[in-house]
């Protein structure tokens, strides 16, 4: 659906980003571009040096909150290569490529371990930037390097893995390269020598399990627990699971003895957020059409046409609760876009 803004010299077609994000919200851009081979990726951003626009995949992990003054480019190049040497196959995936469906592609084919990531929706470009994760695997571990074209002088870049600042949910592309780089494709390894990952809780029961089984598995508790953004709006886990000191966990145990935490390093755990969000009772509240999710408090949904204002509104309310009662900053995993970019809580 296009709407019409005007102003006194020109009259502007506004397209909306409704369908373009998971979340669903009412809001809309300047322009609208799909971009379907390299070439028109160097052709767009000549064009584009001195003006706003945002870069997306399937809209998976972007909330738009309000109207975009720029232009939105979905990047949705195609295109799968596999090469093989005697311990690894390599995999060239365009950056739009469908992540879940590369996943089956590489099962299909009899090359195992991205079976923990299946059903993650978004891009093959988008796996990286936030560096996607579940079930004990996250997406680093695979990755050879990654093509991207740079915004400025619009040459084509490979940067290494070891070069990409990998963290949990986290990257260089969140941080030196935003904004500042247009993904274009990742080179995988997967080793031919599989080692399943049943790490976490429900995979542990599986014995001596297949790649196949995993996947059934990991499709499964998804299915259980994640709403299906086809069919309720949401972008997955809207907050990161923080990371506090032990010696912040052992103050809080005094207080809340049954608080559950991940061990990361010696100086470190990781407590899941849904919890913190739990303890406050958000589960299956509402505010406005937006709600906490009733299966699992750290996804917010877009239940009843709610807007940007209302996730915002419901984000901060959770944020601030989280920070009174335990003293622990949350921060948000999804990307926020409000009228001129990124939007912060
Ligand atoms: N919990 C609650 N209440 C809830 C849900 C969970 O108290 O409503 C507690 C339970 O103690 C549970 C723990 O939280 O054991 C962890 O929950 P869960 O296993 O569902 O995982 P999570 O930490 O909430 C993370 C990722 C998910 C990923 C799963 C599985 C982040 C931000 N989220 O969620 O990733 O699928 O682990 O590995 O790290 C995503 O990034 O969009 C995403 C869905």
């Amino acid at each position: 659906m296009a709407r019409i803004a005007q102003n006194r010299q020109s009259v502007v077609i506004l397209k909306s980003l409704q369908q373009l994000h998971t979340f669903g919200l009412p809001a809309h851009c300047t322009d609208f571009v799909r971009i379907q081979s390299v070439h028109s990726a160097h052709t767009f951003i000549a064009q584009h040096l001195e003006q706003p626009f945002y870069l997306l995949g399937q809209g998976s992990n972007t909330a738009f909150v309000a109207d975009y003054q720029g232009t939105v480019a979905e990047v949705a190049l195609k295109g799968i290569d596999v090469q093989e040497n005697d311990s690894h196959y390599i995999i060239k995936a365009a950056a739009g490529e469908s992540w879940h469906e590369l996943v089956v592609y590489c099962l299909k084919h009899t090359m195992y371990g991205f079976e923990n990531l299946a059903l993650i929706p978004g891009t093959v470009g988008a796996a990286p930037i936030q560096n996607i994760g579940a079930y004990g695997v996250e997406v680093e571990r695979f990755i050879q390097s990654v093509q991207y074209i740079d915004l400025k002088t619009n040459q084509v870049h490979s940067i290494a893995a070891k070069d990409c600042e990998f963290g949990y949910r986290d990257s260089i592309f969140k941080h030196a390269l935003w904004q500042k780089a247009m993904i274009v494709g990742v080179t995988f390894l997967l080793p031919k020598a599989w080692q399943p990952v049943v790490t976490y809780g429900e995979l542990a029961a599986l014995h001596a399990p297949s790649a196949q089984d995993i996947f059934n598995k990991v499709v499964e508790v998804r299915q259980a627990k994640l709403p299906d953004p086809n069919v309720l709006g949401n972008a997955g886990s809207f907050f990161k699971n923080p990371i506090i000191s032990c010696e912040t966990l052992a103050a809080l145990h005094q207080q809340f003895p049954s608080m559950p935490f991940y061990p990361l390093d010696a100086e470190a755990v990781k407590i899941p957020a849904a919890w913190l969000i739990d303890q406050l009772g958000f589960k299956g509240q509402f505010e406005g059409g937006i709600r906490c999710h009733p299966k699992q408090a750290l996804v917010l949904t877009n239940a009843e046409q709610g807007t940007g204002e209302q996730l915002l509104s419901l984000a901060r309310r959770i944020k601030n609760a989280v920070a009174e009662q335990f003293s622990i900053d949350l921060e948000h995993e999804v990307q926020l876009i409000g009228a001129n970019g990124k939007v912060l809580l």
